[in-house]
């Protein structure tokens, strides 16, 4: 291993550890059940009495529906009802979330806004019968002129909805006068989530109440959501997903297809269950909108910038809030005077774009990563140096101390690891036979959103731990770190803790997504842990037979579920003990972590990251590929290295389908996906895949009381600007538009 100092917690020396430790890389916790088959996914849940739901799509891009004929379909096998805009009763309006207005109204009127649009629902006893009957449904369309492309002058623009838009110092003036000004705009193809798991809801009305099974990366969300769509008390909602076989920002809302299966579950007045098919996945639960991006540098000779001014347009649908915020990191990443961020909207009649992994973030590394590697072959400089003459030691944007920054660190760590200092500056000047190799590299500079998180944690008889809250998996490992960190705080064995989360009666709990939810609900749970502790202090203070009367908190630690003064593990007495004698079966607290206070002298840090590619490409067919990554994360305190790094090695992969594969087409003449298929559209297949590095910098953070960051997103930031630039060593070919597809190399 490359001496990368003490900072580095790789996981090497970790693999032998306990894996009950916070940062042990533990198995998942809920592994087995998964290879067994006894994982219930939303897809999987069957009820008495279910009937099932099929959509029917609308078959043009914009207009009216000037009839709609459902006497065939009535009539067909099983079916019990056709729920259409003309029979479909009103619903409320859904609240405004961070996330947007979720979702569009289905069934309020006659009217189409995007191809595949969902226009009715067909229930029948079985899905087959549903399916077959949706395609009886007739329509008649009046059609308007759709608005389609991202140039279009006819699309109404939707600007700074969301004021993130950023003024620092004079850029116009820097930029007027600088020596070295830098002026390119970059595309980047509209991509779509393809999490395997096919969403689901299964919907089931009892009187007034309502308990759905929903691919939801929020079920405190989708309840309040669905509460008020139907006009009903939250608590008389549940929404249901233990386990959901990936999100990536798919199930931050919930969308049209959900409130029509509640809605029909209501009108048959039986269990509906609703599992969208492939090819509807690409219209129904969001995908990362087309950009344009316009980038302009003032720099000095010796590289110190001088002036950024970054301008983002996205694509958005007509009626739908969703920002795609793909400027707003830029005031973060470096050290700049002088700044201004503006990012603009087209209204398109599209689908409704949402999040996908690092929405935004992506996006906009990948222009100002482009723009420093271009910079640094017009100046001479090497880019990682580039990058440190312009390093933010604090938060450029308030002038505040990070909470924590390891970014230079991993600069350092990931060039040693990958072997930069062997690369040849100029272009195209490294060769293996046939293949022309080039190095590339970026900086990540993310965030850390700190949201509010409640869990309760409760302490057994037998000695085992309850972690609950209305926290998800989908998929990252969340189980098993929340296991692993009570474990850990309580002084149990990982196999004494149990996590129950995934159910919107549970306390509530931010989205699995935006990177959050780690911290929320490890924060919650040390929250939870410490008043646990004091809590059976409490029922011994004045505990005649206790040796722990009258301890403080301070003053004790649990170690093999036994509460004892610290550095006496022999001494105290065990949970168990204790419970036992005051006839008690539990013992159960609240955790909570809320948003802190903006006014601190400390900027919250997130996750930085230094990514660093190697490109192979056959100089004859210009076949690309990517054969090496690493991925240095400053992700704090590491809560568990195996899913850590799984997360990120992910990430990585992900990424390269977004820089090499991903394209989601929309015909330009009628908005119609085209390639709406995995057949089709391409996602990276193992032979896709490098090696991929992935190790971690940076020390615990002060920001978050268990030290840790997200990492669900970071790691698909940076790889599409590292990538590119080593197409440009290799080749001298500077490719600003994604995905890099040969045609742009030949
Ligand atoms: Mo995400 S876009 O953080 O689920």
């Amino acid at each position: 291993m490359t001496d990368t100092g003490n900072r580095i917690l790789g996981a090497p020396a970790d693999r032998d550890a306990p894996v009950d430790r916070v940062g042990a890389p533990a198995g998942r916790v809920d592994g087995p059940l998964k290879v067994a088959g006894a994982a219930r996914y939303p897809s999987d849940v069957t009820l008495p009495g279910l009937v099932h739901a099929a959509l029917v799509r609308a078959t043009i891009t914009a207009g009216t529906i000037t009839r709609i004929d459902t006497a065939r379909a009535q009539a067909a096998p099983g079916v019990l009802a056709v729920i259409t805009h003309e029979n479909a009763p009103a619903l409320a309006e859904a609240p405004m979330t961070q996330l947007g207005r979720s979702p569009q109204f289905p069934l309020t009127d006659n009217r189409v806004l995007y191809h595949r649009q969902p226009v009715a629902v067909v229930v029948a006893r079985t899905r087959e019968q549903a399916t077959s009957a949706a395609r009886l449904v007739e329509l008649s369309y009046s059609e308007s002129q759709a608005i389609l492309g991202i140039g279009n002058p006819l699309a109404p623009v939707v600007a700074d909805q969301w004021g993130l838009d950023t003024v620092r110092g004079d850029a116009a003036a820097a930029l007027a006068s600088a020596e070295v000004v830098y002026d390119q705009q970059f595309s980047i193809a509209a991509e779509t989530n393809n999490p395997l798991g096919l969403f689901a809801t299964v919907a089931h009305w009892q009187g007034g109440r309502l308990t759905v099974h929903e691919s939801t990366q929020w079920p405190t969300q989708a309840r309040a959501t669905l509460a008020a769509f139907f006009s009903v008390p939250e608590e008389n909602v549940r929404v249901l997903v233990p386990y959901l076989g990936g999100g990536f920002g798919a199930g931050l809302r919930t969308w049209p297809h959900t409130v029509m299966a509640v809605l029909a579950a209501r009108m048959v007045n039986r269990p509906v269950k609703l599992v969208l098919t492939r090819p509807q996945m690409f219209t129904a639960i969001g995908h990362r909108p087309q950009t344009a991006q316009r980038l302009r540098l003032a720099a000095t000779r010796e590289g110190r910038l001088l002036a950024i001014d970054h301008e983002a347009t996205s694509t958005l649908a007509a009626e739908e809030a969703h920002i795609e915020p793909v400027t707003s990191r830029t005031p973060a990443m470096y050290a700049c005077e002088n700044l201004a961020t503006r990012d603009r909207q087209v209204r398109l009649s599209i689908p409704p774009p949402g999040a996908m992994r690092a929405p935004g973030t992506v996006e906009g590394n990948f222009a100002v990563e482009s723009a420093l590697d271009e910079l640094s072959y017009q100046l001479g400089v090497d880019p990682v140096e580039l990058r440190l003459r312009n390093y933010a030691e604090v938060d450029p944007r308030s002038g505040r101390p990070w909470s924590s920054n390891a970014l230079r660190e991993c600069y350092r760590a990931g060039a040693g690891r990958f072997g930069w200092a062997g690369r040849t500056p100029e272009i195209g000047s490294m060769r293996e036979g046939n293949q022309l190799i080039g190095y590339g590299m970026a900086g990540v500079t993310f965030g850390q959103n700190s949201p509010a998180c409640r869990v309760t944690i409760s302490v057994s008889r037998d000695g085992t731990a309850l972690v609950r809250s209305a926290a998800t998996d989908i998929g990252t490992g969340t189980y098993t770190i929340a296991a692993q960190l009570a474990a850990g705080l309580l002084g149990l064995r990982l196999g004494q803790v149990r996590v129950e989360i995934g159910d919107s009666d549970l306390p509530p709990a931010p989205a699995s997504g935006g990177s959050q939810l780690a911290t929320a609900f490890g924060g919650a749970i040390h929250a939870g842990a410490s008043h646990l502790v004091q809590a059976f202090l409490d029922l011994v203070a004045g505990d005649e037979q206790s040796p722990l009367r009258g301890r403080q908190r301070a003053d004790v630690t649990v170690t093999g579920g036994r509460i004892h003064p610290a550095g006496d593990p022999s001494s105290g007495e065990t949970y168990r003990d204790i419970l036992t004698r005051h006839g008690l079966d539990e013992l159960v607290v609240d955790g909570a972590i809320d948003p802190q206070p903006g006014e601190s002298a400390t900027a919250p840090a997130g996750a930085f990251a230094a990514v660093f590619a190697e490109v192979r490409i056959d100089r004859d067919l210009g076949v690309l590929r990517v054969a090496r990554l690493v991925s240095v994360i400053d992700g704090g305190r590491v809560l568990n290295h195996k899913t850590a790094r799984s997360q990120v090695t992910g990430a990585a992969v992900m990424a390269i389908g977004m820089t090499l594969l991903e394209e989601t087409v929309f015909d330009p003449g009628t908005g119609r996906i085209a390639n709406a298929t995995f057949g089709d559209y391409l996602i990276p297949v193992n032979a896709d895949v490098p090696d991929i590095d992935v190790v971690f910098a940076g020390e615990p953070d002060r920001f978050s009381p268990i030290g840790a960051k997200g990492l669900g997103e970071v790691g698909i930031v940076g790889v599409p600007a590292a990538i590119a630039n080593a197409v440009y060593h290799a080749t001298g070919r500077r490719i600003r538009s994604l995905p890099i597809t040969l045609d742009k190399l030949l």
